[in-house]
This record gives C-alpha cells, structure tokens and sequence, in this order.
C-alpha cells in the first residue's frame, strides 16, 4: 500500500514530539519563590528610589514584560516608551497619571487603538501588585517621558486590598481540572500543539506562546477564549479568526476544564524573560 508522504511526515514529525515532551516532562520543574512584597506606606521616598522600585516591579512580580516592551514593537502589547508624556493627551480631561493609574486598576476602561482588552488588572491576581506596588509602578511609567508626581493618595485605598467582607482574595484559583490530562488534551484531541506552544511541549510559531499564559491571564480570560476566541479580541500581531472556535462543542466539559487547569499551570520563563 502506498502512503502519502506528507502523512509519513506529519506521523514522524508527531512521534519526534512525543519523545521531545516525553524527555522534557521528565525534567524536574523549577520551583520558582514568590516574590517579596513590596511596602512603601508610611515611608519616607524619594522619586528617583520610587522610579527605581517600580521599574524593578515592571521587569519583575509585574510580568509586564512577558506583553510590553519598552522602546520595541511586535509584541502583543503597546511598547511603553514616551507613555508618561502621551498619557497626558490619551483622554481628553484626565491628567497623565490618572490615566496611567487608570490603565493599571482598569485597563479596558480605555483601548489603545488596535488592541484588545487582555490586559489584566494588575491588582488582582494573578500579577496582584499591592497599592504601594501600583505607587511606583505608575512612577516609573510616568518617567517614561513624563515627570514624576504620583503621591501615594493618587492610588485609590482599593488597589490591591481584598474585597469587602474581609474574604482573603483567592491569589490561587482552584479549578477542579486536573492539569495532566489537560496536557493530553492540548497535545491530543484539542490539537492544540499544532499552533501553540506551552513550556517544553510544542513549538509552533502560529499561535501565542503559552509558555506564561498561567502569570499573566485569569482563568475568565483563558475559559473564554477557548469558547468563542473572537469574544475576547485578537491577540496582537497574530491573524484574526484562525483559533477554531468548535471546541464547545467538540470537547467535553472535563476535557474543557482539564486544559483550563493546564494552561493555568503555564508559569514559565518565556522568551521575554531572557535576557
Ligand atoms: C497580557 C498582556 C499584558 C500584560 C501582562 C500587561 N499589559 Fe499593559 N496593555 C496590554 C494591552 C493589549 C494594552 C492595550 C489595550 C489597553 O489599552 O488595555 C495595554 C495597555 C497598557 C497601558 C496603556 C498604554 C498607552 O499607550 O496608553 C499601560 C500604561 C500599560 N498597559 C501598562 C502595563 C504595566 C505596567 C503592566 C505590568 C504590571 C502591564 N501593562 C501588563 C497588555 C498587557
Ligand atoms: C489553527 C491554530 C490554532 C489552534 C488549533 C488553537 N489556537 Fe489558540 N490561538 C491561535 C491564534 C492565531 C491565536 C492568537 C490570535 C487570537 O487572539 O485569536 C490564539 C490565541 C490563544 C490564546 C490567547 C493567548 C494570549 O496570549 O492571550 C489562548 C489561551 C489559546 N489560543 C488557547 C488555545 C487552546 C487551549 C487550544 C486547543 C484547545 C488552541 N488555542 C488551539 C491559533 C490556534
């Protein structure tokens, strides 16, 4: 019997997968330390010492890099440069730190032209800056081009503080998925692995690397776009309408929650992490 070469091909191609995610798998995972809270309340600061904490907070606990870049385009996130002088001009009536606060607090209160909402609150997890956090950090953007003015009292007392009723925010939400069958969803049935990558498993380029997905995205996020990938936007820099959107109706409910779970243990160190 004669079989086409380009199935022998894509057969080979699955199995050198399968033996690469197998050998990875069997790597031990780097348990990486939570970072360290920062306190800045009631301190005495000076502008240049809140600049420098907030820019450690970007590059860092923030993971604002995994999606901006500052002075770079082609990611999937406005580059941040000169954004302390443009915020000022961004909407009409509001002065450049309220708008820069605003974009951390509620970033889909104002698209930039040309993206989608998938910013998440950097208060709520899973970034879940506290309010001195948010302080520098909207410090920092504002020395982007701009001057620093930024007072603490600019940050509402909300900004990072668990929601009313005392109930502790949950900074790890449990989903009853179980992650590994996930893997077998997202290598398998879901097809997943022929436009993502996630860690050590896949390496196509078509989709967004997922390799982070877990550190910058709520799980609301990850289970919509999953359901209906249009409803959430277009990642930027990636083609409209390509994510299938079948898979309500050709994955089961498990097989949904347990790629979910997957996904949301996606906490890598991606390519933006390297330096
Ligand atoms: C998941 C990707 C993602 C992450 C993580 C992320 N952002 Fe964003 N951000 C975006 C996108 C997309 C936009 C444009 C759409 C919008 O305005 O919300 C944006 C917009 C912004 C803006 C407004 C820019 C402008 O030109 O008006 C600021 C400021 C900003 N982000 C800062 C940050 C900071 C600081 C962090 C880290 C704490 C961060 N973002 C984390 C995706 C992200
Ligand atoms: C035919 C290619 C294709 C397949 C198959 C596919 N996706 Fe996607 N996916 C994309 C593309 C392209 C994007 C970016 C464009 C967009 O936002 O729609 C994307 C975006 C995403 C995002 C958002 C990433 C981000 O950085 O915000 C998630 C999450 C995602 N896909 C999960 C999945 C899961 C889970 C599966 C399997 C059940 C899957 N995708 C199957 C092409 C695909």
């Amino acid at each position: 019997m004669q079989v086409p070469v380009t199935l022998k091909v894509s057969a080979f191609a699955l199995f050198v997968m399968g033996v690469y995610t197998y050998y990875a798998n069997s790597i031990p995972q780097l348990q990486s330390k939570p970072p360290e809270e920062l306190s800045l309340e009631g301190g005495n600061v000076t502008p240049d010492q809140l600049v420098k904490a907030g820019e450690e907070i970007f590059k860092g606990k923030g993971t604002c890099e995994i999606c901006h870049r500052i002075g770079q385009k082609g990611t999937r996130a406005p580059d941040l440069a000169g954004v302390g002088a443009r915020a000022a001009k961004s909407k009409p009536g509001m002065s450049a730190k309220a708008y820069l606060i605003e974009s951390l607090l509620s970033p889909a209160a104002h698209l930039v032209q040309g993206y989608p909402a998938i910013m998440p609150k950097v208060d709520k997890p899973p970034i879940a800056l506290n309010r001195s956090e948010v302080w520098a950090l909207t410090a920092f953007l504002e020395s982007l081009g701009g001057t620093v003015t930024v007072k603490l009292d600019d940050i509402p007392k909300t900004a990072g503080a668990a929601p009313a009723g005392g109930a502790a925010p949950a900074a790890e939400l449990k989903l009853p998925g179980d992650p590994k069958a996930g893997q077998a969803v997202f290598m398998g049935k879901g097809a997943c692995i022929a436009c993502h990558k996630a860690g050590p498993i896949g390496a196509s380029p078509v989709g967004p690397d997922l390799t982070q997905i877990g550190k910058i995205q709520t799980p609301d996020y990850i289970m919509a776009k999953i359901l209906d990938p249009a409803s959430m936007g277009t990642v930027a820099g990636y083609p409209p309408g390509l994510m299938p959107r079948t898979f309500g109706q050709t994955l089961t409910a498990k097989e949904y929650l347990d790629v979910v779970s997957f996904l949301l243990t996606q906490k890598g160190e991606g390519p933006a992490a390297k330096k």
